[in-house]
């Protein structure tokens, strides 16, 4: 038997409903906040993501799907939405024309990652990227977006994690302190956080590992280290926060898998387990220009749907929903079946008959197994009669209606 591949899954049954319920929630909160739709290829040049996500990142490290296409150039997956949104941003030369641009995307990433609970080698993302704007206002305002949001579709107690991670002026002189502290314990850390260090000592921050969280206890804290513009954002971004009472909480080793961000990095938590961050996001002011446009401040986010659906899932809810009639048919000439389901459907009624010839027993079978509560009657009898021969399935009682007032006897 051909099984899908390892970390890949189909989407059905309940998950499905919930995924699409979730999904038009989303695009309706991203439009009322003025972001809209873009589509973007699933498949973009490697170099994309090595320099914008960063060479050093786990990402690009190792968890790329790269390949060759037919004529020997490199193609990547895309792990994430980010750099192809601004590969698209600056290849229409609106970094250029138009900067102050918000858009939104949804669908399937892939990253060969080891696959565990609420981690899959392909996932789904809802994503916002805002260009041309630097101000804490929009991040507070996207916040409050992604805080609706959550609540509109049922989690409970999102917790906000936020910190600011400094700027291209601060950052250096505290990940040479980090470092400097860092290589004091380096015999403590794990083999990745040891070889971190050098390339990419943030991460070590963020180490699920026990023994490096204990050294990053007491790290130096980049809340010292940041320059006056970073640390007047982040105090506004905060304050007017607290005033909009939404609630959130600082995380100084919140430091986000990604290099491209800078000040403002956050991320949604909820439910149980390491895997729980529910989204994340940030600024990335330097990016455009990295990428080779001008320098344009960018600020986004991207949901874990697959998360999110689990988190639901659990709830118990989304059951699918019956249609509200099943037809049970007998007839010579099938005509009527298809008009009698057409008449209901256009007085708004979903209906279900069986479409291939089982016996009316075994029709009946069939409803009362799936908890059809009303059953149409359709015999030769019925076929060209203006009314509907409707049984109650529980008492066994029998109308004859008209469509019009079928709605009436649903009860
Ligand atoms: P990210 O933190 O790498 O950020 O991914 C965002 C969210 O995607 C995570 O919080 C998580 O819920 C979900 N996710 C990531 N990897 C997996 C996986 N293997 N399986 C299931 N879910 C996963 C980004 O991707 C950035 N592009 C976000 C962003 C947009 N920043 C600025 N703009």
């Amino acid at each position: 038997m051909i099984q899908a591949l390892r970390g890949m899954r189909d989407i059905a049954g309940r998950e499905a409903r919930i995924f699409q319920m979730i999904e038009e929630k989303a695009r309706y909160y991203f439009e009322l906040y003025g972001y809209e739709e873009i589509k973007i290829p699933i498949m973009e040049m490697t170099e994309l993501f090595s320099r914008g996500i960063g060479d050093m990142s786990d990402i690009v490290q190792k968890e790329m799907y790269t390949f060759e296409d037919r004529k020997g150039r490199s193609i990547t997956l895309r792990p994430e939405g980010t750099a192809g949104v601004v590969r698209y941003y600056i290849e229409k030369g609106l970094d250029k024309n138009d900067p102050v641009q918000k858009l939104f995307y949804t669908g399937p990433m892939f990253r060969y990652e080891r696959p565990q609970k609420g981690r899959f080698r392909q996932f789904y993302q809802f994503g916002v990227e805002a260009f041309g704007i630097e101000s804490y206002l929009l991040d507070a305002d996207t916040l409050d977006m992604l805080v609706a949001y959550f609540t509109a579709i049922g989690i409970k107690n999102p917790v906000v994690k936020l910190n600011n991670i400094g700027c291209s002026q601060c950052r250096p002189a505290y990940n040479g302190a980090l470092k400097a502290y860092l290589h004091k314990h380096a015999d403590e850390l794990c083999p990745d956080c040891r070889q971190r260090i050098e390339t990419n000592p943030l991460r070590v921050l963020d180490c699920k590992n026990e023994k490096c969280r204990a050294v990053t206890q007491l790290s130096p804290d980049i809340g010292d280290f940041l320059c006056d513009s970073c640390r007047k954002y982040d105090e506004e971004l905060r304050d007017i926060l607290t005033r909009r009472s939404i609630p959130f909480e600082r995380d100084r080793f919140l430091v986000r898998g990604l290099d491209y961000y800078v000040r403002t990095v956050f991320e949604i938590h909820g439910g149980e387990g390491a895997q729980n961050a529910l989204m994340g996001g940030g600024r990335y002011d330097g990016l455009v220009e990295a990428l080779g446009g001008r320098p344009v401040p960018g600020f986004g986010f991207a949901i874990g749907v697959d998360r999110l659906v689990a988190l639901l899932s659990d709830t118990g809810l989304f059951e699918k929903n019956l249609s509200d009639l099943f037809i049970a048919w007998s007839l010579t000439d099938k005509v009527p079946l298809l008009e009698k389901s057409s008449a209901l459907r256009k007085c708004g009624l979903s209906v279900e008959f069986l479409a291939d010839e089982r016996s009316l027993k075994n029709q009946l079978k069939y409803a009362h197994k799936k908890g059809y509560r009303f059953v149409v009657l359709l015999g030769d009898d019925e076929a060209y009669s203006e009314e509907i021969h409707l049984k109650k399935m529980d008492s066994g009682d029998e109308v004859y209606v008209s469509p019009i007032d079928i709605r009436e006897h649903l009860i």
